[in-house]
């Protein structure tokens, strides 16, 4: 949560900021504001509301440009997101500004200190203790650098602060713990940003800071120190996406563009990792030995939210292929349980941001009990990525719609390609290649259901004004089920759930009153143990008690016209793959009812795209 850009060098520090600020409004857009020094003086403009708001403040009162400065994006914690809550916040006569991602868990404590030597606060945030101790460091050091590390290691929680100081106008000083931060390395000017996406646009060479690490940030070069003031080793990596794929290239919103995208994240996640014949090659598997592999009784899925549907899935094909043992369990239960874990225990953490705080707690956890951590993860440089043992990259590209779509898909193929490597080492080969080969023809299915779901718009503006929708499932539609639900309440605000279809008799039912729409994902009529048939049992049962049924389902499974109002029809598959068919009709339909409801299908209210904090 929270976007966080900074900038030393030659450019317009307005350009800079407020550019990396539109890329990293996904991260929260409760408000923004930006510090610059020009003149010797720190210059500040903030304001509640979407990023938008402040552009239009600075329009209407120009600001002097600067070349260096901090910018931030909020989704507020401590305080409503008011003028005064937004950061950056200004300390020590205006001597410096700081702005902060995270939560600084002993601010209480720290403010009431501060406050008993007579400094008065102009915000509820936690984050104007950090602005006032250090603008109370330097007074008394004179020094902005042992300053600033003197007051990371005074804060406990989670953060990434950046900050300012107009007596030395060349520098950004910034401080991560438990909270993202990447430096963008330029020719004569470098960046910091919470994401890399914040500088994208003038480098591709960046660093993923370390936890605990302190940056020196200049035109002409960067150190990075611990919190003991001492060097740091880093290493750079190349950002592989361009500029370009974080735009809405002329869609009217990143969903739109992103969903149209699902068939590309599916491909790209394959490519060069399963052949012609079906045969996988995880070469990321290095980190995790095959006699590791082979000592492993269980696997234990980690992760948030739609991560965590995919996970689902994943258990699915992942027992069905290797026979091994899977849970999944949302990241912030895992952590806080007391799971049995140990070395013989594989954790697959699933993630898009890499950066989901309830998930690095989980895998911290279980690395601590000795188990081997694997990530699938789509973001390059992230700490998630950083801490596993191994990392299968999802190659989705950049996702900045915070409703998860394409991401989804690419985890979800990440899990078959999993499975089949796990089926493989284990020596369960039987009819691998067959479904190996099946696997590589999903990106054209996926793209020939985005082409049969042209309708899904038109019926979306009829149930507009609907008050609730259940979505059934069964065996790999029950994940499905719930992403269609969870979809639906983050982007459109109705009432939604996920059920498995079986457990419609033992309670659920009692919801279905006459015009109650319920979408059923219906199995493939060749589906193992005739769930194609319970689900249709199904499907008359709440026909019977007045419900309007929309089912999801197989292409020429002409029985269940007869039962539903309206068939979206996806391309034949292995039963096994179909998630990721029969979600795209979901996605589009969450997107298009938020649409017809007039919402903001890119930023729903009360969202951010990272959950940065627990
Ligand atoms: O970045 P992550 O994949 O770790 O995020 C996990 C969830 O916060 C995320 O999937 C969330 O549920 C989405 N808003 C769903 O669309």
């Amino acid at each position: 949560m929270c976007g966080i850009v900074g900038y030393v060098g030659p450019s317009s520090a307005l350009d800079v900021l407020l550019g990396g600020l539109k890329r990293l409004e996904y991260r929260g857009y409760d408000s923004a504001g930006i510090s610059v020094v020009t003149n010797g003086e720190i210059q500040t403009q903030k304001r509640a509301g979407k990023l938008q708001v402040l552009i239009d403040q600075l329009s209407a009162s120009p600001m002097a440009d600067a070349q260096m400065g901090i910018g931030h994006t909020r989704w507020a914690t401590h305080g409503a997101p008011t003028d005064g809550n937004a950061h950056p916040h200004n300390a020590g006569a205006e001597q410096i500004s700081l702005i902060h991602n995270g939560i600084i868990e002993n601010f209480s404590e720290l403010k009431k200190k501060l406050v008993s030597e007579g400094i008065e606060f102009e915000s509820e945030t936690d984050s104007e203790v950090a602005a006032h101790l250090l603008a109370s460091e330097f007074a008394n050091t004179g020094d902005f650098e042992k300053s600033f590390v003197s007051v990371a290691n005074a804060l406990q929680g989670a953060f990434t602060i950046l900050a300012i100081n107009k007596s030395d106008p060349g520098l950004v000083m910034a401080a991560r713990r438990n909270s993202p931060l990447v430096l963008g390395v330029g020719d004569g000017e470098n960046f910091l940003g919470s994401d890399v996406a914040a500088f994208v646009d003038y480098t591709k060479t960046a660093i993923s800071v370390g936890q605990d690490q302190i940056v020196k940030l200049r035109a002409d070069g960067f150190e990075l120190i611990d919190f003991n003031g001492n060097p740091v080793e880093h290493e750079e990596f190349k950002v592989h996406w361009d500029a370009s794929a974080a735009s809405k290239g002329g869609w009217e919103s990143f969903m739109a563009k992103e969903i149209s995208e699902e068939p590309q994240a599916v491909g790209d996640t394959l490519m060069g990792r399963l052949d012609a014949n079906g045969d996988v090659n995880l070469s990321e598997f290095d980190g995790l030995s095959i006699e590791n592999l082979e000592n492993i009784n269980r696997i234990i899925i980690t992760a948030c939210g739609t991560a965590a549907y995919a996970g689902e899935v994943a258990k699915y094909a992942i027992e069905q292929l290797a026979r091994i043992s899977v849970s999944v369990e949302l990241a912030h239960e895992l952590r806080y349980r007391n799971p049995v874990i140990d070395e013989k225990t594989l954790v697959v953490a699933i993630s898009q941001s890499g950066e989901t705080m309830d998930t690095l707690m989980a895998i911290r956890h279980a690395s601590e009990r000795g188990a081997k951590v694997l990530s699938i993860c789509n973001t390059q440089g992230a700490t998630l990525a950083r801490e596993s043992d191994a990392t299968i990259y999802t190659h989705a590209g950049p996702e900045v719609a915070v409703a998860s779509t394409k991401a989804f898909s690419a985890q979800i193929t990440a899990g078959y390609l999993l499975a089949l490597f796990l089926a493989h080492a284990t020596g369960k080969t039987e009819n691998l290649n067959q479904l190996g080969k099946e696997l590589l023809s999903l990106p054209r299915k996926v793209k020939t259901t985005l082409e049969m779901t042209g309708d899904v718009a038109e019926f979306a503006n009829q149930l507009k004004d609907i008050q609730s929708v259940l979505f059934l499932g069964r065996n790999v539609g029950f994940p499905i089920a719930m992403e269609g639900a969870l979809k639906l309440k983050e982007l459109s605000y109705i009432h939604a759930e996920g059920f498995a279809a079986g457990e419609l008799k033992h309670g659920p039912i009692a919801l279905i009153e006459p015009g109650q729409v319920v979408i059923v994902l219906v199995p493939a009529p060749s589906s193992a143990e005739s769930l194609h048939a319970k689900v249709l049992a199904n499907i008359q049962e709440i026909n019977a008690r007045g419900a309007k049924v929309i089912a999801i389902a197989e292409q020429g499974d002409d029985e269940v016209a007869e039962f539903a109002e309206k068939v979206f029809y996806t391309p034949k598959t292995d039963p096994l793959l179909s998630p990721v068919l029969s979600v795209v009709p979901l996605h589009i339909f969450s997107m298009e009812l938020a649409k017809a409801k007039g919402l903001d299908v890119d930023q729903p209210r009360n969202l951010a795209k990272s959950v940065t904090v627990e």
